[in-house]
Order: C-alpha cells, then sequence, then structure tokens
C-alpha cells in the first residue's frame, strides 16, 4: 500500500506542470497534455492527501480560465504542444488563455467543499479563508450559468451540447441522439489519439467525425452559448451531468451556508432539480439513463452514470432497489464494478474507452454516494474493485471489468488521485 501510495504521489508530482495561470496537472503527458477540467478537480483531491496548497492551486487555476458569464471550459490550452487533436486553433473561442467551448461534469463544487473540510479539520481555516471565497463566487458564477444556459426547458437538468462534455465521450447513450449530426462537411483532419494508444481503446471513425461537426457548429455560432443551445443538433439531458450538478449545487449550498452566504438561488436549483430529474428515470428498464431533449427518447441504457443518484442525493426506495438489483445482476456477472456498460449489453466491449471499461473517478462517485446512504456492502466492493484493480495493474485510465486489464494511458492522474483519495485520505465513509 505505501508503495502504491507513493507511486500515486510520483505520478501526481510527474504531471504537475507551471503555466502562466498556475501550476496544473496534465491527465497524461502524452495523450492529454493540457488542463482538464472535471482531470482537475479529482486530482486536487489526490493533492489534498499530501500537499493541500498544491490541491488548492489546481482548482485556482482552472477557473483562472472561467469566462464572464460564469462558464468554465472542458480544457485550458496553457502551453502548445502537437500532440494532441483537436487544438486551440480548430476550437477557435478567441479567448485568452486558449480554451475550448464545451465544459465537463461539474465536480469542482463537491471537491472544493472536501478541500475546506480538510483544511477546518486541520485547524487552517484562515489560512484558506481567502480562497474558499474566491472559489465558491467562481463556482456560484458557474452553477448559474448551467441553471441558465443549459437547462433551457428549466426541467432540473443538464443538457450536454457535445458527446465531450459529459465526460463519457463514446458512451452508447450518445448514438441516437448523433445520429442527425451532419459529418458530410467535416473534412480531413488526423486524430492524435490513436497515434498514442490502440485505436481498439478509442473512438471510432465515425463518433470522432460527429465530435469535431459539433466542434464546428459552436465555431460557427461564435461561441455563444445561448445560439447553441437553441440550435445544436445534439442536445441531450446527460444523467450523469444531472446527477453529478445536484450533488454540487447541495454542497456549494452547504459551502455558501458557512460561509454566512445567502444560498437561496443555490437552494432554489435543486428543488428544481430534484423535482424534475425524475424525467430521466426509464420504468421500462428500471434504470436512471440520458434523454434527447429533440426527440425525447430515453437512451434505455444501464451505464456507470445510472449508479449516481445515490452520490446525487435522491431517496426513492423503488427506484433505489431497481438501481441496486442491476448492481448486484452486473456485480455477480464481472469480477470489477462498475463497467461504463451493462456487460449483458451487445454493445458491450471491454476495453473500449466508456462502452465497457471501469473509471475510478466514476467508482469514487458512486461509492461515496452508496456509502452515504447506508449502501455499505455494495459500497465497499465498489471500493475494494477499484484498488485491486490499480494495485494489480497499474495506475491506468480505465480498466476492463473481465480481466483488469488496463486501457488508455497509463500514470493517470485521476487514477492515482483517486488511489490517494481512498487510501491516504481516508475520509470517505466507505
Ligand atoms: C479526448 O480528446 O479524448 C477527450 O476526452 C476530449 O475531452
Amino acid at each position: 500500500m505505501t508503495d502504491l501510495t507513493d507511486a500515486a504521489r510520483a505520478i501526481l508530482r510527474g504531471n504537475d506542470r507551471q503555466g502562466p495561470g498556475g501550476r496544473y496537472t496534465v491527465p497524461n503527458g502524452r495523450v492529454y497534455p493540457f488542463q482538464w477540467n472535471w482531470d482537475s478537480a479529482f486530482v486536487a483531491l489526490g493533492f489534498d492527501t499530501f500537499d493541500r496548497v498544491r490541491a488548492w492551486q489546481e482548482v485556482e487555476t482552472l477557473f483562472s480560465a472561467q469566462w464572464q458569464d460564469g462558464f468554465v471550459p472542458h480544457i485550458v490550452f496553457w502551453a502548445d504542444d502537437a500532440g494532441y487533436f483537436p487544438g486551440p486553433s480548430v476550437w477557435d473561442t478567441g479567448r485568452e488563455p486558449r480554451t475550448s467551448g464545451i465544459t465537463q461534469p461539474p465536480v469542482a463544487a463537491t471537491v472544493v467543499r472536501r478541500l475546506w473540510d480538510t483544511a477546518l479539520a486541520a485547524g487552517e481555516g484562515d489560512a484558506f479563508w481567502s480562497r474558499v471565497e474566491r472559489l465558491y463566487d467562481q463556482l456560484l458564477a458557474y452553477h448559474r450559468w448551467f441553471a441558465e444556459v443549459r437547462d433551457p426547458e428549466g426541467r432540473g437538468v443538464v443538457v450536454a451540447m457535445h458527446p465531450w462534455e459529459t465526460g463519457r465521450d463514446n458512451s452508447p447513450e450518445w448514438d441516437a441522439p448523433g445520429e442527425p449530426i451532419d459529418v458530410s462537411k467535416v473534412g480531413d483532419y488526423v486524430r492524435r489519439d490513436t497515434g498514442h494508444l490502440d485505436a481498439k481503446m478509442r473512438p471510432t471513425k465515425l463518433e470522432y467525425d460527429r465530435y469535431l461537426a459539433l466542434v464546428q457548429y459552436g465555431r460557427a455560432q461564435g461561441w455563444d452559448h445561448h445560439a447553441i443551445a437553441a440550435g445544436n443538433p445534439f442536445r441531450v439531458a446527460d444523467v450523469g451531468m444531472s446527477m453529478i450538478l445536484l450533488r454540487a449545487n447541495r454542497d456549494l449550498r452547504d459551502l455558501g451556508a458557512m460561509l454566512g452566504r445567502d444560498t437561496g438561488a443555490i437552494a432554489a436549483w435543486i428543488a428544481r432539480a430534484e423535482a424534475g430529474i425524475g424525467w430521466l428515470w426509464d420504468e421500462a428498464h428500471g434504470c436512471w439513463c440520458s434523454r434527447d431533449l429533440l426527440t425525447g427518447r430515453r437512451s434505455g441504457f444501464v451505464t456507470s452514470a445510472s449508479f449516481l443518484s445515490f452520490y446525487a442525493g435522491l431517496r426513492d426506495p423503488a427506484k433505489d432497489a431497481a438501481t441496486l438489483a442491476h448492481l448486484a445482476r452486473i456485480g455477480a456477472r464481472v469480477p470489477y464494478l462498475m463497467p461504463s456498460l451493462d456487460p449483458a449489453d451487445p454493445g458491450f466491449q471491454m476495453i473500449r474507452y466508456w462502452r465497457g471499461p471501469v473509471w475510478a473517478v466514476v467508482n469514487w462517485m458512486i461509492g461515496t454516494g452508496l456509502a452515504e446512504t447506508g449502501h455499505a456492502e455494495p459500497a465497499a466492493r465498489v471500493k475494494r474493485d477499484t484498488l485491486d484493480l490499480i494495485a494489480r495493474n497499474g495506475f491506468y485510465e480505465a480498466f476492463s471489468p473481465v480481466d483488469g486489464t488496463g486501457s488508455g494511458g497509463d500514470d493517470f492522474s485521476w487514477t492515482a488521485a483517486i488511489w490517494l483519495a481512498w487510501v491516504a485520505g481516508d475520509r470517505s465513509a466507505v
């Protein structure tokens, strides 16, 4: 355990970079050589176990790239690197620092709340007070942006405008909603991901064409997010982002209360989500899943995001029982929870990105939520499987739920961070 903890710390140190906005961590120097939004949030959880100041810097650097309207991009291009495509000139957002034009699952408020709790527990509240105040304001603006721009029908959900926004890039949840995207004018391009990694672990050419067509659409709107929300060919209420934002709003409200702020707006967003999120329940399949805003169609897929309802703080005995039954069924079928796609699905592929592999960060959210809601046994299983996968195979980007094979990049920052959060931090109730 100690060796692995040392190794995890060394990975974070090795992926640490100094940019013009401050220190940040690359997810993996070869495959992902910039700062990514939700990667950095999870990375901060890892740093928090051994270098508190560095943990705060990670989130502060990310938020230094926040746009005027509260939006926080999914990538900040702090340095040039030709090893990644699509780079800043393809996004062409015209911002300084250079950023992408889409966001990512908003885990940051949950993380900052944890950083603040650690600081308080260490008797360092005074040292971090002005930092938490500043981040609170930035997080509030970010969540307001979600409420005003990414929930156009006021349903209490998050509508993703790009599969990359969901973080679950090639989940089969995006297959049907992606069909209307016109890829005929995308033109030629050279992917860099498949130069670093086996193409069998990555999205297909058709999926990449769709990703780029959506980037081109956003660019044609001048990255006006209201215009994109009104006309984008891909508009999907993502169950993962919706659950994560609901949880993040609860943490932000608590943080605001601790800081003596008026949290009325946050309470209203939470109430709207609690009232509306049932729209993402699929009674026919007994699961939480995403829903195409344009057609109203539910995906019907059981994915790892289906198990984030506990993390979101939702309590519904019938839905919880159905969700736990899926967990037990999948847990009996594969040695390692939680596959990103139900292994009983014909489209399950054990090493292809979000069509099968286990992701440590999703497991952390699932395990944390299960533990908090009193489901100790499945919570312990999810945590144990995550740590086993890492201990046996290394700090890979993701892992096969069938045999544990590492997939994607190695020495991966957020996998190292989750190891640290669960082993060295040991503040989770699991
Ligand atoms: C990629 O390039 O694969 C990333 O997931 C996009 O954010």
